[in-house]
């Protein structure tokens, strides 16, 4: 089949376009090389699979996607703007890309001439906003954003919203309510629900993978807006303390590249997919402070984290995924552990630019009121 990956020079585009092409297919990446990811140079990364055809274009540009899609059977989008906390201050910028980008393949699909028969659509966890929980006198609850001035007085646990106790974290499923905290967030639930739509009205089966805290080979080591992982990793092999907000408690489900890519691929081939929305997780979760402290014993360092204490807006506590749904229909499964799936993650940072730009991502965040 011929597939066409957008975003695919990126972390999990480039990673799915080597799977594909390893099954047999024909890929074609349309990727803009964004210079936060790739760097200034405008060269395509070194990883990139020769046998793709390459089409440096954006997906805001609609004779860009249009070249793209001619000819094509499969559509992979994964091409958007990652940043959480910077997409809160570069908000037009990320609803251009995200959210317009989206529309305009969309268009083409519901107006141009076209040969797709299937879409899959990069979705992410952070559109569920907190967790689900747990409380002893209530069941099962969604509790919202903490509020300031909890957070002010520097407690970091969620309670319950109905009766105010304690509450325990627990796996989210896909029926959780969604409760987006953050324009990148937003423009994910816009992806997840465009593409349904569309895909619905025009009987071309589409998949949403929501995909949880991604690290692997190839994540962006030098981008400060980058998930926290590669961040700390920066940070340690600069020898700078990993910086810590909240009191690291707070907790996230890693999954590895080489898991996702195989549940990318599972949704491609299974029509019971089509429709549908997953979560792609491990369904383990992991706190903040324990990846430091893992990749701290890892690269056998004298340092230690450095808790800052300090929110960052519209961050939340606990979220990890229930991956019951994907692994019953489609029969996918996570099997890479944190631990063993950091070692080629280093690999990687040692061998690639790892500039630590996190303290000028840290004071942009700082003077716009972000952390606090
Ligand atoms: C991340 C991704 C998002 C993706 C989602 C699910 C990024 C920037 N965000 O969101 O695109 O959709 O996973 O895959 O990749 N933290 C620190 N110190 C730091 C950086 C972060 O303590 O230097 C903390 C944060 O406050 C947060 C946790 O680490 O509590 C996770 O942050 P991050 O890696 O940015 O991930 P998400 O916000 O979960």
């Amino acid at each position: 089949m011929k597939i066409l990956v957008t975003g695919g020079a990126g972390f999990v585009g480039s990673h799915t376009v080597d799977a594909l092409i390893e099954k047999g297919h024909t890929v074609r990446i349309l990727d803009n090389l964004d210079p936060q990811v790739h760097g200034p140079s405008g060269n395509k990364p070194v990883y990139l699979n020769k046998e793709a055809e390459f089409i440096n274009g954006d997906i805001r540009n609609e004779a860009d996607v249009k070249n793209a899609l001619d000819g094509v059977q499969v559509v992979f989008h994964l091409a958007a703007l990652v940043g959480v906390g910077q997409s809160m201050y570069d908000i037009k910028r990320y609803v251009e890309v995200n959210s317009l980008g989206g529309a305009i393949l969309l268009d083409q699909l519901a107006n141009g001439k076209h040969s797709v028969e299937k879409v899959v659509v990069a979705s992410s966890m952070s559109i569920y906003g907190e967790g689900a929980y747990s409380c002893r006198n209530c069941g099962k609850v969604y509790p919202r954003l903490r509020t300031p001035e909890q957070l002010k007085e520097r407690s970091w646990d969620v309670c319950c919203p109905i009766c105010g106790l304690d509450v325990e974290a627990i796996p989210v499923s896909e029926d959780k309510p969604l409760y987006p905290t953050s324009i990148y967030a937003v423009t994910k639930r816009d992806h997840e629900e465009m593409f349904l739509s569309v895909g619905n009205s025009y009987k071309i089966p589409t998949v949403a993978l929501r995909y949880f805290n991604i690290y692997g080979t190839r994540q962006s080591i030098s981008n400060p807006y980058t998930g926290v992982a590669a961040i700390f990793l920066s940070r340690i092999l600069n020898n700078n303390r990993p910086l810590i907000f909240e009191d690291g408690l707070q907790s996230r489900d890693f999954i590895h590249v080489s898991d996702l890519v195989k549940a990318n691929i599972i949704a491609m081939e299974k029509s019971e997919a089509d429709y549908n929305v997953f979560n792609v997780g491990t369904g383990r979760n992991l706190s903040v402070l324990d990846i430091a402290n893992i990749l701290i014993k890892r690269l056998n360092v004298d340092l230690e984290p450095e808790i800052v204490n300090k929110f960052r807006e519209g961050d939340i506590r606990h979220c990890f995924a229930d991956a019951s749904k994907i692994e019953t229909e489609l029969g996918f499964r996570a099997d890479v552990t944190f631990e063993s799936g950091l070692d080629d993650l280093i690999e990687w940072a040692k061998v690639t630019d790892s500039d630590d730009q996190v303290e000028k991502a840290t004071q942009e965040l700082a003077a716009k009121g972000l952390t606090w």
